[in-house]
């Protein structure tokens, strides 16, 4: 779901994850501290892509913002039929984000794949922005980026996932293990029409 208020809210359908779908996988903590099994929950653990296939297909995987080009990135929302936003506040809204991933393609350096959760850290994050460029689409790159967001935010304990979907999309998040209204619960919005700039 695009984080602004100039689509019809009555296009969006509100998905939660099933966290029925998680699995267990073990990992060890870093080799500087005591040897120490940790388990992390994962929805995904086998990802369907990994980050070196993607990397010897001609994309970097990236979990901050520091390299990353907002003017790029809004040019990528644009071209999935997002408004064009506002660059700043772009930036102000990536660093109130909890948990971050775009894929950069490594000849021209752009963005080609981003989402982004935010959230309140312990239980609960809503995932925002899900696109891919669409010179680059049908790649799986949509899947990497969703896979990884989604394991990250378990990682932390976060169990309750949310989103929303525009219908036409619907078929891309449920095979990821996100169902609309869970046990009848609906999702409510207040979405204030933005006036129009002259
Ligand atoms: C939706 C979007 C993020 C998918 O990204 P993508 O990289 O093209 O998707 P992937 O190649 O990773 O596809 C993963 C799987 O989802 C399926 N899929 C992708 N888009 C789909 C759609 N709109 N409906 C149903 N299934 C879809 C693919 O066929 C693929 O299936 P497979 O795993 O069985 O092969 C991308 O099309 C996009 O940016 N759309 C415009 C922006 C948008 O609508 N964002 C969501 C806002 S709610």
């Amino acid at each position: 779901m695009l984080l602004s208020n100039s689509i019809a809210v009555s296009q969006r359908v509100p998905l939660i994850l099933r966290t029925s779908r998680r699995r267990n996988a073990v990992v060890l903590a870093q080799q500087n501290q005591p040897q120490q099994q940790l388990t992390v929950t994962s929805a995904f653990p086998s990802l369907t892509i990994s980050d070196e296939a993607l990397t010897s297909r001609g994309f970097n995987l990236h979990r901050t913002i520091d390299s990353l080009n907002l003017d790029h990135l809004n040019s990528v929302f644009v071209a999935v039929g997002f408004p064009r936003r506002d660059t700043d506040k772009i930036r102000v809204a990536l660093e109130h984000t909890d948990a971050l991933l775009w894929i950069e393609h490594q000849k021209t350096k752009r963005p080609v794949a981003f989402a982004r959760a935010t959230g309140d850290g312990v239980f609960n994050a809503i995932i925002w922005d899900v696109v891919v460029d669409p010179s680059y689409q049908g790649l799986g790159l949509g899947k990497a980026v969703m896979e990884r967001l989604v394991n990250d935010l378990l990682a932390k304990g976060i169990n309750n996932i949310a989103l929303y979907s525009e219908p036409r999309v619907l078929g891309f998040y449920k095979p990821l293990g996100f169902v609309s209204d869970p046990d009848g619960i609906r999702g409510m919005v207040y979405s204030r029409k933005q006036k129009n700039k002259r």
